[in-house]
C-alpha cells in the first residue's frame, strides 16, 4: 500500500484559515483541528496540483480567488445531519401543527443536505390540518444545498422513519438508483432551498415564520455571534411561534422574548 505523505500545515497557514473561517462563517476552529483541516484540504491540493500548503494559502490570499475561499469554507464546515434527528422535536412539532388552523411557515435555518427540512415536511404532511404550509431551508454551504435539492439519499437513512412514511412520501430508486430513495415530488415542492449566511443581516423577504429550526449550528459560534444570530431569527418568528435548538445547545443568559416549553424548544411570547 502507498501512504501519501500529508504536507505540513504551518502555524501561520493554519491561523490564516482559522481567521478566514471566522470572518466568513463565524465558525471558530479550535487549534486541535489542525490535522483535520490539513486532511480535508488535501484533495484540493491534489486537484490543483499544488505541492504544499504554503503554495495553496498564497493562492487563497489572492483577492481574485474568492471562489476558492468559498470552496474552503464548504470543505471545512461540518454538515453532519440525519432524518428525524432528536426525534422528540418531531413528535412535538407533529402535535403542535395538529393544533394550528392557519397557514404554517417553517424555516430550517442550517439545513445542511436537507434531511431536517424533509423530516419537517413529512411531519407536516402527516399532521397539519391546513393545506397551507411551506418550508424555507437555508445553509451557507453550496455543496450541501445542491444535495438537498436533489433529495436523493441512501436507503439506510430511512431506518428511523416512522412506519409507512417511506412508502407514503418517498420514491424507491430502481435500476441505477437501487439502494437509494428520493423524497416525493409533492414534498419537494413544499421546500425551497437558498444560500443564506446566518452571520449577515437577514434579507427583508425572509419570514415571518411560525416555526424555526436552528439546530446543531450554534455550537460553532462565539457567544456574541450566537446572541446576534438568535436575536435576528427571533425577530422573524411570529408571537406564539416556536424556535427549536439542538439538545446540546443553550440560550442561557440571553434576554430574549422566549419561553421554554420543552427541552430545547422555545415559544415566542
Ligand atoms: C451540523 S450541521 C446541522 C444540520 C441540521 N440543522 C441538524 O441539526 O442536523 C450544521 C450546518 O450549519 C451550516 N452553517 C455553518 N455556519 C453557518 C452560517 N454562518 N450560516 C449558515 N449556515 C451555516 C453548515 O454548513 C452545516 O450544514
Amino acid at each position: 500500500m502507498v501512504h501519501r505523505h500529508l504536507p505540513k500545515l504551518s502555524d501561520g497557514e493554519f491561523r490564516y484559515l482559522q481567521q478566514m473561517m471566522v470572518e466568513v462563517s463565524g465558525i471558530h476552529m479550535a487549534d486541535s483541528k489542525r490535522m483535520l483541516v490539513a486532511g480535508r484540504l488535501m484533495s484540493r491540493l491534489r486537484e490543483l496540483d499544488q505541492g504544499d500548503f504554503y503554495e495553496y494559502v498564497n493562492f487563497l490570499r489572492q483577492p481574485a480567488n474568492q471562489s476558492e475561499r468559498r470552496l474552503v469554507i464548504d470543505l471545512l464546515t461540518t454538515n453532519e445531519t440525519y432524518f428525524f434527528r432528536e426525534p422528540k422535536h418531531f413528535d412535538f412539532l407533529g402535535e403542535w401543527v395538529a393544533s394550528q388552523r392557519g397557514p404554517i411557515h417553517l424555516w430550517s435555518a442550517a439545513s445542511s443536505s436537507g434531511e431536517e427540512a424533509y423530516s419537517m415536511a413529512m411531519t407536516l404532511a402527516e399532521h397539519a390540518r391546513t393545506p397551507h404550509w411551506s418550508i424555507f431551508a437555508s445553509d451557507l454551504s453550496l455543496r450541501v444545498l445542491e444535495r438537498a435539492r436533489q433529495a436523493i439519499y441512501p436507503l439506510e437513512q430511512s431506518a428511523q422513519f416512522p412506519a409507512g412514511w417511506l412508502q407514503r412520501h418517498c420514491l424507491r430508486g430502481v435500476g441505477d438508483h437501487e439502494g437509494s430513495f428520493r423524497i416525493g415530488q409533492a414534498l419537494r415542492h413544499r421546500v425551497a432551498f437558498a444560500e443564506l449566511n446566518l452571520m449577515r443581516d437577514l434579507p427583508p423577504e425572509v419570514g415571518p415564520f411560525n416555526v424555526i429550526f436552528l439546530r446543531n449550528v450554534l455550537i460553532y459560534f462565539s457567544n456574541p455571534d450566537k446572541r446576534a444570530i438568535v436575536e435576528r431569527l427571533v425577530g422573524r418568528l411570529r408571537p406564539g411561534g416556536l424556535l427549536f435548538i439542538g439538545h446540546a445547545e443553550s440560550l442561557h443568559g440571553f434576554p430574549l422574548p422566549l419561553r421554554n416549553v420543552r427541552p430545547s424548544v422555545f415559544e415566542r411570547v
